[in-house]
């Protein structure tokens, strides 16, 4: 067990039973980080990781399964002890997940349990199946409570607009209660997207300076150098918006404009996240052109390789007008932020891979200094997502020597130098999960309002036939001046 961590006993044994158990989250993600929440002692000792697998045996799918975590769990390669450990841990159900007998094997398999029969049954699947699944487990009596909890974890993307996550809603809320509905948005287990919500509520001094009398605007961002990978199929539908501002980012803006919430609880919390969303004003369609951006990546290098455009990755269309870069600008219409524009902003194939959050403050209104030299600046407070999680605020300070010459400084406080363990979002929120927290979860009431809040730019997205290109590697979008019309320091890249 490592010794930097805080271990506690508080989860009950429980069966994790994964969906998409052969899948790539299941690799990269989840399986890594439940071999790190059992050496924290995060996981109950007497759990049982359970995968749903089809056309595959134990064996194969245990190998799978190791070789994913020598190739994904930081540090690499496992020892033996530790993996004979974690492995004893693993059990697989065979089936398909469109035949009912896989169900009844899953309930066979917990009815075997020894103890209460608790289970979060985790959908890394693609999304048609979401109904499917949880229609079988409920007919196979799974979605039941009598014998322990029942939770099920819905992965992103929740619906393509409003209808589907609407229709998506109803088939989850007519098997199961709202409580037992985990949707999963990995953005907020980020460390440091909780620590805004620290940030702002458990210091005195942030509170008088958070609103529109010293808010200029507020910038959303998160640049990925990354392209689309190997999953056209899903981002030729989705592209940008759907992909990150519908979901992560729209959440990072609720957490950053909410008001306190009346207890840190999960309904209290998601209440006031639902206030934002219901204030946020809606888009006329003669607008959309002035407040949206949208581009897609050409061919470029980043870091010294060279990567094709994104039409000419696998899968895409030779002729895509799918948004690979896509900006907004929102308005939240209530006392607190009247005016004050909130920007967000997301695209692949950036030069840097950087998320923030940047609350500009409005310029000093008056210069006492030296006239003649530099005057100061418009404060910024930024909250560093990654890589390098931490915060920084940039101030003025006068230029050593014989002049009141101003210089910027920034006061930085990196997570780095906490000395802490920082949890991979996945740890902390299938901790959450277990542990019957929801607090990080979106609700049903969130979802669609969301969806309900970007749906007109969907539909004027639809039928677009051509789009503008941004080099890749680059932050070549001048259009993203207009977004920032008015707004202090305009449009700041990351650096
Ligand atoms: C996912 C998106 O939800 O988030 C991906 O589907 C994106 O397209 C990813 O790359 C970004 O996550 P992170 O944690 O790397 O910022």
């Amino acid at each position: 067990m490592s010794d930097d961590v805080i271990c506690t006993d508080k989860t009950e044994a429980s069966n994790i039973v994964i969906f998409g158990a052969t899948g790539d989250l299941t690799k990269r993600k989840l399986m890594p980080a439940l071999l790190k929440m059992i050496e924290c002692g995060l996981v109950h000792p007497q759990s049982r990781i359970i995968g749903v697998v089809n056309k595959r045996t134990q064996d194969e799918w245990i190998q799978m399964i190791k070789s994913g975590l020598d190739k994904y769990t930081p540090g690499g390669a496992m020892d033996e002890a530790k993996w004979k450990s974690f492995s004893s841990m693993l059990h697989m159900v065979p089936g398909d997940l469109s035949d009912d007998t896989t169900y009844s094997n899953i309930a066979n398999a917990l009815q075997s349990f020894n103890g209460k029969k608790n289970a979060m049954f985790y959908c890394a699947i693609p999304p048609q199946w979401y109904p499917r699944v949880t229609q079988g487990l409920h007919a196979a009596g799974l979605v039941d409570q009598s014998e322990g909890y029942r939770r099920i974890v819905i992965e992103k993307p929740f619906g393509m607009d409003l209808k589907s996550a609407q229709e998506l809603n109803r088939a989850l809320q007519s098997v199961l209660q709202e409580s037992q509905i985990y949707r999963i948005d990995h953005y907020l287990g980020k460390e440091s997207v909780q620590n805004l919500l620290v940030f702002r509520f458990a210091n005195s001094i942030m509170e008088p300076l958070w609103n529109r009398n010293y808010i200029d605007h507020i910038q959303i961002s998160a640049a990925e150098t990354l392209g689309i990978e190997y999953r056209a199929k899903y981002y030729e539908n989705s592209g940008a918006l759907r992909d990150m501002i519908q979901s992560h980012l729209m959440q990072v803006m609720t957490l950053v404009a909410m008001e306190p919430p009346v207890e840190f609880t999960a309904d209290a919390v998601r209440d006031e996240k639902m206030k934002v969303l219901r204030a946020i004003r809606r888009f006329e369609p003669q607008d959309i052109e002035k407040v949206t951006v949208a581009a897609q990546y050409a061919s470029g290098t980043i870091n010294g390789e060279k990567v094709p455009a994104y039409v000419s990755e696998a899968d895409v269309s030779p002729d895509s007008a799918t948004e690979t870069f896509s900006g907004v600008r929102f308005y939240i219409d209530n006392w607190r932020w009247q005016g004050v524009p909130f920007i967000l902003w997301t695209g692949k194939r950036m030069e840097k891979r950087v998320s923030e959050v940047m609350i500009r403050f409005r310029v000093p209104p008056f210069n006492l200094f030296d006239a003649h030299a530099t005057p100061p600046k418009a404060n910024a407070l930024v909250f560093r997502l990654q890589p390098d999680e931490g915060i920084a605020l940039r101030m003025n300070a006068k230029m050593p020597g014989l002049t009141t010459d101003i210089q910027r400084m920034v006061m930085r406080a990196p997570y780095a130098h906490s000395g802490m363990n920082v949890p991979d979002a996945y740890e902390t929120l299938l901790h959450d999960v277990l542990m019957g927290e929801a607090t990080l979860f979106s609700r049903a009431d969130e979802v669609e309002e969301s969806w309900g809040i970007v749906n007109p730019l969907l539909e004027k997205w639809k039928d677009r036939f051509a789009i503008n290109r941004y080099r890749a590697g680059s932050w070549d979008i001048p259009e993203m001046e207009k977004l920032f019309e008015g707004c202090v320091g305009g449009w700041h890249k990351p650096s």
